[in-house]
């Protein structure tokens, strides 16, 4: 939620401006509210900002000369105060001599901001919260920026990362994490602050992790990073083996297209480092031993939306293989409600992004009960990767459009890999067994990459489905799983009410629902629950459903029930889910470009929720 970008060069290079324009629009994933960015012009703080897109920030500046050698910049996902002009970062003290741009919430800005108005007459523009930073350090200021930011910060309580600038200091950004993301890139001649690294690609591999509580001066020469105790630290430089191209859409319409199909690619990767010339499991990142697996009683999956929905069919496959219970729940709903964990717990977090609030909130309170924490993660170097006791990387890439799809199932091929492991490790899986599944995990880029291949027949039935206001997703076992991430791809990006239910729960109140022409999505991949599938797909139809099936290729009974077919191809039922959620992928993603919508960038949501 909300991204920021700093820049700081040499005085005579005065390109702050297109560069900062440039890394916003790179994070415009995480918030597209509305931008602005401050510049030092001339020992003066110019500030521009403007609600909506970073497009209708680059229009107000055009013509304006606004030469710089250092800014900060900020897209929004607005929380507190409606996006608008007044609301938008940065924001400034009452004088204009300090800026600051900010992800993240303050708790505790109410109280700050009536001390404020009391003590000092502060008059507030906005209804942010992140104004009281700026009014905070502007009250500190005393010619020093990190000391007054210093004493600031020991006043606010939540989740941030700011980016501070001083217009009488025109050589530095002082910029903070707590529980927000944060890194500085090193430059040649010049440096950077950032929420995240597609935002300095083009300039900087070099990278500093910041950690939390830690703050971090950048001039044109020096990262200089600070504990919480205020000591300089040394910190290793983190290398960016990803390109920038990684990060642009290389010819695709939009990154999700891009992205589904990437997902040959990151299930080769996520799959094809872990395992050694003889078959067996090597968990890079994962310490754990014989006898910690042999000592877990239960297995507790938290996360969040899609990560959620992998956990789903995660339960299944580590129960199926790893003999051990699988309790598994939405983070936000976890940690309040006392859960049992104790230290015989094995706690896996599953997170694309690694800053999801609600998730890193329920990895603490699981760690707190002395669960081992074990996280499933995109983004390297992220708060849930660096809390965790240890961590299984998802090799998907960058993943850029909102609507998360390569990440679903690299983590889905990480719960494979994690069952497996545990399985073999408690001997409680036979080899004939073990070397199936290893087989059939292998044929997964292939058989997909043959699928995708098939997309211009989806994308011809999405042009006949994009009307439609209301769709159901139904399927069994591990198909609903992914009945309900279909439902969840279709309904952020077209905005069509979708819904997904257990098919044999159907008929306990929710087929009320169903009448003359209502469309059903029926997953039915598997074998064993194949023909009560059809059953399901009968009572749909007597209600007058239209109904359009997936299946595994052979399995033509269907073709009786459903009015139409989409056909995966065949495997094993355990490993489908990898395979059937990509039709509806495309399928969303086709009705939702049918119906003009703005695909990579929803209405309502961002990348990355750092709130609860
Ligand atoms: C939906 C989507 C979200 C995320 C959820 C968790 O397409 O992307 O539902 O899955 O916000 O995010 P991460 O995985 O970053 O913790």
């Amino acid at each position: 939620m909300c991204g920021i970008v700093g820049y700081v060069g040499k005085r005579n290079i005065r390109d702050a401006k297109d560069i900062i324009l440039d890394g916003l629009k790179k994070l415009e994933y995480r918030g597209y509210d509305s931008s602005g960015i401050a510049l030092n012009i001339g020992g003066r703080l110019e500030v521009r900002k403007h609600v909506g897109r970073i497009t209708n920030l680059e229009n107000l500046m055009a013509g304006e000369t606004l030469n710089s050698n250092i800014g900060i910049g900020h897209t929004r996902w607005a929380t507190h105060g409606a996006p608008s002009d007044l609301n938008s970062h940065p924001h400034c003290n009452s004088d204009g001599s300090i800026a600051v741009v900010h992800n993240g919430i303050i708790e505790n800005y109410v109280e700050i901001k009536e001390w404020l108005s009391k003590e000092f007459g502060v008059v507030f523009k906005s209804e942010t919260d992140t104004e009281v930073i700026a009014h905070l350090i502007g009250i500190y200021y005393d010619g020093d920026l990190q000391e007054a930011v210093y004493k600031a910060v020991d006043k606010m309580r939540g989740a941030y990362a700011i980016g501070v600038v001083a217009a009488s200091e025109p050589d530095k950004i002082v910029a903070v994490r707590k529980d927000a993301p944060l890194i500085a890139g090193l430059g040649e001649g010049c440096n950077f602050i950032a929420s995240d690294i597609p935002a300095l690609l083009k300039h900087v591999r070099k990278i500093y992790l910041i950690e939390n509580n830690e703050t971090v001066v950048v001039t044109a020469d020096d990262v200089k990073i600070y504990n919480e105790a205020r000591k300089e630290i040394k910190r290793e430089v983190f290398h960016v083996t990803w390109d920038a191209e990684a990060a642009e859409k290389e010819g695709y319409d939009h990154f999700m297209l891009k992205e589904i199909h990437e997902q040959p690619k990151g299930i080769y990767e996520t799959l094809n480092r872990r395992i050694e010339e003889d078959g067996s499991i090597k968990l890079d990142g994962i310490n754990m031993t014989k006898e910690d697996i042999e000592g877990f009683n239960k297995v507790f999956i938290v996360a969040c939306g899609t990560a959620y929905h992998a956990g789903l069919v995660g339960k299944f496959v580590i129960e199926n293989l790893a003999k051990i219970p699988v309790e598994i729940d939405v983070a936000s709903e976890f940690r309040y409600r006392d859960p049992f964990v104790d230290d015989k717990t094995l706690f896996i977090a599953i997170s694309q992004s690694g800053e999801t609030l609600d998730t890193l909130a329920a990895l603490r309170e699981a760690k707190s009960k002395g669960a081992r924490i074990l996280s499933v993660v995109n983004v390297v170097g992220s708060s849930v990767a660096r809390e965790s006791d240890d961590v299984f990387y998802t090799w998907a890439g960058p993943e850029i459009a909102v609507a998360s799809t390569k990440a679903y199932t690299t983590q889905l091929m990480c719960m494979y890999l994690i069952g497996l492991y545990m399985g073999r490790t408690k001997g409680v899986i036979a080899d004939e067994r073990y070397n199936q599944y290893m087989s059939e995990l292998k044929e997964i880029p292939e058989k997909l990459t043959k699928l995708l291949e098939g997309e211009s027949s989806i994308r011809d039935l999405a042009k006949e489905l994009y009307k439609r206001e209301q769709v159901f997703f139904i399927g069994r076992g591990p198909d609903a799983g992914v009945s309900y991430e279909g439902s969840l791809k279709l309904k952020e990006i077209s905005y069509i009410n979708s819904f997904a239910i257990a098919a044999g729960e159907l008929k306990h109140g929710t087929i009320a629902l169903i009448e003359k022409d209502t469309l059903v999505i029926a997953i039915a991949t598997q074998d064993k629950l194949y023909e009560k599938m059809l059953s399901n797909i009968q009572e749909v139809k007597a209600r007058g459903a239209y109904v359009i099936g997936v299946a595994k290729e052979g399995n033509k009974e269907i073709e009786k029930q459903a009015d139409k077919v989409i056909y995966i191809p065949d495997c094993i039922d355990e490993v489908s889910p990898l395979l059937s959620v990509v039709p509806l992928q495309i399928m969303a993603y086709y009705i939702a470009k049918e119906r003009g919508c703005d695909i990579d960038k929803p209405k309502n949501l961002a990348k990355s929720v750092t709130v609860e």
